[in-house]
C-alpha cells in the first residue's frame, strides 16, 4: 500500500494514534483488559527511600524546596524494625515529600526507575533565583532547556535522583498540551529537542537585563538568542 493512502501522520491524529498502538503497546492479548479507571485529581507527593544519606536528603529537601516539617517518626525508637521517616511540605498539603530511611536499601542503578519528579514554579525569576541559591549552596545545575511547552532547570538530590524545576511556557495548560501534541516529536517535523538547551548563567543575565519573561519563554526566541551568542 502506498504511504499516501494512510494519511499524513503530521496532520492526521488517527494515523498518529494507530502508530502509537502498533509500536508502543504490547500485543493486544498482553494488554490490560477492557474497562476504565477513575482519573486522579492530581499528583500530590513524592516518596523517596534512602539509606546512609537519610540526613543529607532531609536537609536537601527542606532547603531546596523551602519546606516545613509536618511530621517525623523513628521506628527504631518504638522498638520496631525499620528506620526514620520524615514528612515535608512546601504548601498547605500535609506532605509533599516523604523521605523513608531504608537501611541497606539499594539505590536505582543506571537510569532505570522513576527518572525525575517535576515541580512547577510561578515565574522564570523564581527559577533563576533558585538556580543562584542552589549554586551558592554547592548544588550544581544538571542541565537547562526550553522544551517548547516548558522552561526547565534540572538538579540532582544527594542520592542522585533527578529533580526538574520548571515554568509553563504558555499561559494555559491547554496551549502547553497543544504544543506537546502537535509540535514536539511529531514524526516528520524533525523537532530537535537539544536546540532548546540554553546556558543558565546567560539566562540569568537576560532576566537581570529586564527581558520580558514571555519573550524568554518562547522557544523560537531561545534558539535565536543562542544563535546571537546571548544565551
Ligand atoms: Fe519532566
Amino acid at each position: 500500500m502506498a504511504e499516501g493512502d494512510k494519511g499524513d501522520i503530521r496532520t492526521d491524529d488517527k494515523v498518529w494514534y494507530e502508530n502509537f498502538v502498533e509500536n508502543y503497546l504490547p500485543k493486544e492479548q498482553d494488554r490490560i483488559g477492557p474497562g476504565s479507571a477513575p482519573k486522579p485529581e492530581a499528583l500530590i507527593h513524592v516518596s523517596i527511600g534512602t539509606d546512609e544519606n537519610f540526613e543529607k536528603m532531609v536537609d536537601f529537601y527542606v532547603k531546596f524546596f523551602n519546606c516545613t516539617v509536618t511530621n517525623y517518626r523513628d521506628k527504631r525508637a518504638e522498638g520496631k524494625d525499620g528506620g526514620r521517616a520524615c514528612f515535608l511540605s512546601f504548601d498547605d498539603f500535609d506532605h509533599r515529600f516523604a523521605l523513608l530511611e531504608r537501611r541497606g536499601g539499594k539505590r536505582a542503578t543506571g537510569r532505570a526507575g522513576i527518572a525525575h519528579a517535576a515541580f512547577r514554579y510561578r515565574s522564570l525569576k523564581d527559577l533563576v533565583a533558585l538556580f543562584r541559591q542552589a549554586k551558592a549552596w554547592g548544588i550544581p545545575l544538571a542541565h537547562s532547556i526550553n522544551h517548547g511547552q516548558s522552561t526547565s532547570f534540572y538538579y540532582h538530590d544527594p542520592d542522585g535522583n533527578e529533580i526538574e524545576t520548571y515554568i509553563d511556557n504558555f499561559d494555559t495548560p491547554q496551549e502547553c498540551t497543544h504544543f506537546k501534541h502537535w509540535f514536539q516529536y511529531r514524526p516528520g517535523l524533525d523537532y530537535d529537542m537539544s536546540a532548546g538547551a540554553f546556558n543558565a548563567e546567560n539566562m540569568c543575565k537576560l532576566v537581570d537585563e529586564g527581558y520580558d519573561e514571555k519573550f524568554l519563554r518562547d522557544r523560537d526566541n531561545v534558539i535565536k538568542l543562542k544563535a546571537e551568542g546571548k544565551l
